[in-house]
């Protein structure tokens, strides 16, 4: 008698097992956030100075100093995209200057701060001042045509 009801508790747990298993493949990857090749197969292409020839001055500067891992496939990118709707830092249309320069001079989370002997004040500025352009004025952005 205990072999049958034994067998079908090995049957039960099996089934269990298989649930289990199906569940861990058919959901989304939500534990390869950690993981660098989680990610979607399609790398995008990376955005380089050339690639954008007609950057201005705060585009460039961002392109050469924060890109890296604010473009598209950047780790910067990666993990703000963990805690924000919108990842991209360029496609922001709530990031203050001011806001920009703080982060990038003290350091952010897993950011490192960025010394003046890297970026200086007035490339910083002009960095912020293009991740602000999508900013309303009233926000601390820079928007055009934004008046109040
Ligand atoms: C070494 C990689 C790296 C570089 C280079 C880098 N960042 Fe970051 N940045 C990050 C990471 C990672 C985060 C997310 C921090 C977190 O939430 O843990 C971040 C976050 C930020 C944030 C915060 C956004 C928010 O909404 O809180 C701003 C602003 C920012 N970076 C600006 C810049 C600027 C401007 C530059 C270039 C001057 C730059 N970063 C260069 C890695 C980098």
């Amino acid at each position: 008698m205990s072999t049958l009801s034994k067998s079908a508790l090995t049957g039960a747990c099996t089934a269990v097992l298989i649930a289990v298993a199906a569940c861990g493949t058919g959901a989304p990857a939500q534990d390869a956030k950690d993981a660098p090749q989680g990610g979607p197969p399609p790398m995008p292409a990376p955005v380089t100075l050339s690639s954008r020839p007609d950057a201005g001055p705060g585009e460039k500067l961002f392109i050469e100093k924060c890109v890296m891992c604010h473009g598209p496939n950047g780790m910067g990118t990666g993990l703000l995209a963990r805690r924000m709707d919108v990842a991209l830092l360029e496609e922001r249309e709530d990031l203050p200057a001011d806001y920009v320069i703080q982060a990038a001079r003290m350091g952010i989370g897993n950011m490192p701060a960025i010394p003046r002997g890297e970026v200086s004040d007035a490339d910083m500025q002009l960095i912020a001042d293009y991740l602000a352009s999508k900013t309303p004025r009233d926000m601390g952005g820079t928007m055009e045509g934004d008046t109040r």
